[in-house]
């Protein structure tokens, strides 16, 4: 159900209702926790996704019963974890990390987490990184969540690679609200859409910053 305002983006949650659905659908192992509470301890910026949003990412990943999937934008490893956690036993999971600080501290997390096994974390910029990767495809899912500039190249890569019926997942769809402007970064997360729509069957969910996901055609 929507009404004309929520249509247009007017929200009914509040920080009430955000920690109730969390805990009832999405809510923490000790592993998940430790990931998702490591940027503020580890000095790492605070931009992971939110519970629900890394539960959906699960969920996804699950759906499509996925058991190769790469990850542009590890951070401290929480989405990864997410992911991690959909995968069966021989799957794996290329994470790919741009600053080798958070990486270690990714490997960290993932590794108490008891995903160590399945999940390599490469550091690199996507840019580098995404080439040798390739080598592994085809991946049943891409999920992009690192610098919004380089989404065309990231939604191409995932284009090129990802099989029929595989997943692209892009998270920062709104680009914070900007994604109308003329900017250099609002033209780079419009090509991002426009380029996941040419190939997958999409849609942007309406998470709070926007969440594309479609199916390969
Ligand atoms: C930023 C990046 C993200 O991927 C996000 O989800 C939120 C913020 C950022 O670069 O500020
Ligand atoms: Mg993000």
């Amino acid at each position: 159900m929507a009404d004309d305002s929520s249509r247009a983006g007017k929200r009914y949650t509040d920080p009430d209702i955000i920690a109730y659905v969390d805990r009832v659908h999405a809510a923490h192992d000790s592993g998940l926790a430790g990931a998702f509470s490591s940027p503020e301890r580890d000095g790492l910026p605070a931009i992971q996704l939110g519970v629900s949003e890394g539960k959906l990412l699960e969920i996804l990943i699950k759906l499509c019963g996925a058991k190769k999937v790469v990850e542009v934008g590890t951070l401290a490893g929480y989405s990864a974890i997410r992911i991690a956690r959909a995968l069966p036993a021989d799957g794996k999971l290329w994470t790919v990390e741009s600053d080798p600080r958070h990486a270690k501290v990714a490997e960290q997390n993932i590794a108490a987490a008891g995903f160590g096994d399945r999940v390599e974390v490469v550091v690199g910029t996507g840019v580098e990184a995404l080439p040798k990767i390739a080598a592994h495809a085809p991946f049943d899912a891409v999920f992009i969540d690192a610098d919004k500039e380089s989404y065309p190249i990231y939604g191409e890569f995932a284009a090129a690679h990802v099989r029929r019926g595989g997943l692209i997942i892009g998270d920062n769809a709104y680009l914070f609200g900007n994604l109308c402007d003329d900017t250099e970064r609002g033209r780079a997360m419009r090509a991002f859409h426009e380029r996941a729509a040419e190939s997958f069957d999409t849609v942007c969910v309406p998470t709070p910053d926007g969440m594309v996901v479609g199916i390969r055609n």
